[in-house]
């Protein structure tokens, strides 16, 4: 069986395939592919993968089909760098850890952390001074891994671990995907030495602190790792150590960068609308006043979650990855085993029949009004189906509570001279350099 009967997008090359359309714009590519088919066939050089464009085939994949896929490629690749946490594992290992782990993302356990990202957003606005110049993304970046690496090991046993993550994960992140890609014979190459010190010195500091965590008094406490030395499954057995490392691992790597870039476009839309910034203002001062922000406060902040909920439309996780494990029917063509399969997401989101003038940035589509239009599986920034994210609450939570910290204090308006940030694309659309200067609400 082969892949012929699916059509194929336009502009394949003898030999190269869809790489030269890919290599000049890929996020272009995806914007555009949905015109051609709800599914289609792209050449990466003589490797065919097929594309999932529509919410039907999207869906079909995520949810009614999803027996029939595992992760695939790119998984393999990364496990043996990241272990076998939730992203990367599969059948009953997943099943089992998803229920163990799925309870700590719970409301009652983010309650917990909020009161953690709200003193960290604290300490964040805080640190800096009027006029002062910061390249958002970067601060972005950081703030993200210490807010999470803070809820991770709250306790005092595991400060010597947010430090390492804190050096280590960017390191890591920047040439994972690079690493994961490279071909085998290039693994002992020199180029992947920073990587490889950084990835064994916070797999190191990590297992530390599980063993230190493991041999003290769990008392009440309500970090996330010690949540995950003391569940249960039905048998009453936990989690190994190697389990345990691999989560918190996966949680770094998928839970840092996603709320970086969706802060970093936030407050870069915000300095271009101005209007919508007044509006999100006038509801936190209504809503929070000059306490901190808390758990309690974030449902009475809608408009600051339009602005989020439309930031990750527009530059959210740009494709997911599957292979077929069986032959499987999507969109009405037969997939044979083993087929690599791309979810575009971004194609999903700029769709101009859900979202007319696509590529403009309005979080008044998210009014119930315009919600309730809008089928509900039709929007998946977060993925679906048993894969869903599992901490979509809790980076809502942290995104919200960060812009209303920050923004009644200042006003962040791109540094003189810059060039306007660009999608870069990873796993998430994020932003390239974002230098803005800081300048005290109170002048205003
Ligand atoms: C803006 C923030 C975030 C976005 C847009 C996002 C997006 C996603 C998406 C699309 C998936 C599905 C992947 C797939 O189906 O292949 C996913 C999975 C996952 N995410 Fe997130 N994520 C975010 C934040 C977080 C945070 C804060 C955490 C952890 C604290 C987290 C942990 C995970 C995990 C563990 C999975 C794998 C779930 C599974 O396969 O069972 N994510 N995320």
């Amino acid at each position: 069986m082969s892949l012929t009967a699916i059509p194929c997008a336009r502009g394949s090359i003898p030999g190269l395939g869809h790489l030269p359309r890919l290599a000049r714009d890929p996020l272009a590519v995806l914007r555009t592919l949905h015109a051609e088919g709800p599914l289609l066939r792209l050449n990466i050089g003589t490797m065919p993968i097929v594309v999932a464009t529509s919410a039907d085939t999207v869906n079909e994949i995520m949810r009614e089909r999803s027996k029939a896929f595992k992760k695939g490629r790119l998984f393999e690749r990364v496990r043996p760098l990241v272990g076998n946490g939730l992203a990367n594992s599969e059948g009953p290992t997943h099943l089992r850890n998803r229920r163990l782990i799925q309870p700590m993302f719970y409301k009652e356990r983010i309650a917990d952390y909020a009161q953690i990202m709200s003193d960290r957003a604290e300490t964040l606005a805080g640190s800096w001074s009027a006029g002062q110049q910061i390249d958002v993304d970067q601060v972005m970046g950081l703030y993200a891994i210490e807010t999470l690496a803070a809820t991770l090991f709250s306790t005092d046993i595991g400060r010597p671990a947010v430090e390492s993550v804190r050096e280590d994960l960017p390191i890591i992140l920047k040439y994972m995907l690079r690493r994961a890609l490279a071909p085998k014979f290039m693994d002992n190459w020199p180029v992947w030495r920073q990587f490889d010190r950084s990835a064994a010195r916070m797999r190191s500091v990590i297992d530390d602190v599980i063993a230190k965590t493991r041999a003290s008094e769990p008392g009440s406490r309500t970090d996330l790792l010690s949540l995950l030395l003391s569940a249960r499954d039905e048998t009453g057995a936990g989690l190994t150590d190697e389990e345990v490392r691999d989560e918190l691992t996966t949680m770094l790597f998928a839970g840092t960068e996603t709320t970086a870039s969706t802060l970093s476009w936030a407050l870069h839309h915000l300095s271009e609308h101005p209007e919508i910034e007044r509006e999100l203002l006038a509801e936190i001062d209504n809503v929070v006043g000059d306490r901190p922000v808390t758990f309690a406060d974030v449902p009475q902040l809608p408009s600051t979650t339009r602005v989020l909920d439309e930031v990750i439309r527009l530059h959210g996780v740009v494709t997911l990855m599957r292979r077929t494990t069986e032959q499987v029917t999507i969109g009405g063509y037969e997939l044979p085993p083993d087929t690599e399969v791309l979810l575009s997401l971004y194609a999903l989101h700029r769709h101009p029949e859900l979202y007319p003038d696509p590529d403009r940035f309005d979080p008044g589509r998210w009014l119930p009004e315009h919600v309730a239009q809008r089928p509900r599986e039709h929007v998946l920034p977060f993925g679906a189906g048993t894969r869903k994210c599992i901490g979509d609450k809790f980076s809502w939570m942290e995104a919200t509570i960060t812009l209303a910290t920050i923004l009644p204090r200042w006003k962040l308006r791109p540094a003189p001279g810059s060039r306007p940030p660009t999608e870069s694309t990873s796993s998430m659309a994020h932003p390239t350099r974002m230098p803005m200067i800081v300048h005290p609400r109170s002048q205003d």
